[in-house]
């Protein structure tokens, strides 16, 4: 072999070393390996040559270029292992939690103004005393009318605005056939209210297809009108959490004699007067009255020896005095800004 090929091997072996040992990925590594050993690499070329060598040269030059070839082989080999180690420990590292970083912050739900508003006026009824009860909102026409002392075609039927679901049955357009539906059930002496959605064919500024309402009833041997003045007085001061002015003006309803409405100070201009007042003062919150006797026959409740109250008010109605809102709708358009100020 000569002098001069001898050298050109040693030279592709030394830098070929450096080249693996300098490798850092296996990127690099893989470019080093065709840079040697692939089609148009170093020691390939070299091993091209040997056709064209003097015979007696070829055996000692092939088993030179051979061995080159191997030994750079394993380099490449070891070199290769140690880059894949390295590489799994860097995303091992990469991948690991550090469980001391503080948590992505998570939105929480929150309950609906309406859903707050009543649990609210149901944990002050509580206090007082009263029952918790429920009635279907698919009423037949005697408990939502007939038997609150509204029969067939009396002009009482107009105040509200049906929805009829058969000739007979309707989507209850207030919470007052519970009255019934619990004096069919219970004894009295009774005190309970009774919350929940009801229906009216209407829809404007003030007013939804589906609102809340709550109804209470008081059934006992004295009971008064003063018991009711005292207990809504009680409430609307306790869910106010201010000490309003209260009155109640005659009104009518078929099922209570006396009947009134009740109004308190305006909770805006604190009676100035103002746009949300209509600038009276006052504004109205609920309707009220004493058990009419006819409601107590349709029930079998000898109205002799029994006396009761009962009232009605509007959820959302309270909902709106209280957090401020103008406009009813926004409680059931399910804007996510809106709700959220009330978390
Ligand atoms: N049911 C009546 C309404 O919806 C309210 C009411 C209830 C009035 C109980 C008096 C007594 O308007």
């Amino acid at each position: 072999m000569t002098v001069s090929a001898h050298q050109d091997l040693s030279t592709i072996l030394e830098k070929g070393q450096a080249d693996i040992e300098s490798a850092q990925t296996s990127r690099e590594l893989e470019a080093v390996r065709v840079a040697l050993l692939g089609k148009q690499g170093s020691v390939t070329t070299q091993l091209k040559q040997i056709g064209s060598l003097p015979a007696e040269e070829r055996s000692a030059f092939g088993a030179a270029v051979n061995r080159i070839r191997s030994e750079l082989t394993s380099a490449l080999e070891a070199r290769g292992l140690a880059i894949q180690a390295e590489e799994a420990e860097a995303a091992i590292a990469a991948q690991r939690v550090d469980v001391t970083l503080p948590g992505r912050g998570r939105r929480t739900g929150a309950l609906h103004p309406i859903t707050r508003t009543l649990r609210r006026i149901e944990k002050i009824f509580s206090r007082a005393g009263f029952d918790i009860a429920h009635g279907p909102e698919i009423e037949d026409d005697f408990h939502n009318f007939e038997a609150l002392n509204i029969p067939k075609n009396h002009p009482a039927r107009a105040m509200h605005d049906t929805f009829y679901v058969s000739p007979s049955t309707v989507l209850r357009t207030h919470t007052s056939p519970v009255q019934i539906r619990y004096l069919e059930t219970h004894q009295p002496p009774l005190q309970v209210i009774a919350p929940g959605r009801v229906y009216r064919c209407d829809s404007d500024v003030t007013h939804t297809p589906m609102f809340h309402q709550v109804e209470g009833l008081a059934v006992d041997k004295d009971v008064s009108f003063a018991d009711l003045k005292g207990v809504l007085i009680f409430f609307l001061q306790e869910f106010f959490e201010r000490d309003l002015p209260v009155r109640f003006r005659p009104s009518f309803f078929p099922f209570t004699e006396p009947s009134a409405e009740v109004d308190m100070g305006c909770v805006f201009c604190e009676g100035e007067g103002c746009r949300i007042c209509g600038h009276t003062g006052w504004l109205e919150v609920l309707g009220c009255g004493m058990v009419h006797p006819a409601v107590f026959d349709q029930v079998g409740i000898d109205n002799e020896a029994y006396t009761g109250y009962a009232f009605g008010l509007g959820i959302e109605r309270l909902a709106m005095l209280r957090y401020g809102v103008n406009d009813l709708r926004t409680f059931f358009e399910n804007e996510i800004r809106f709700l959220e100020q009330f978390a």
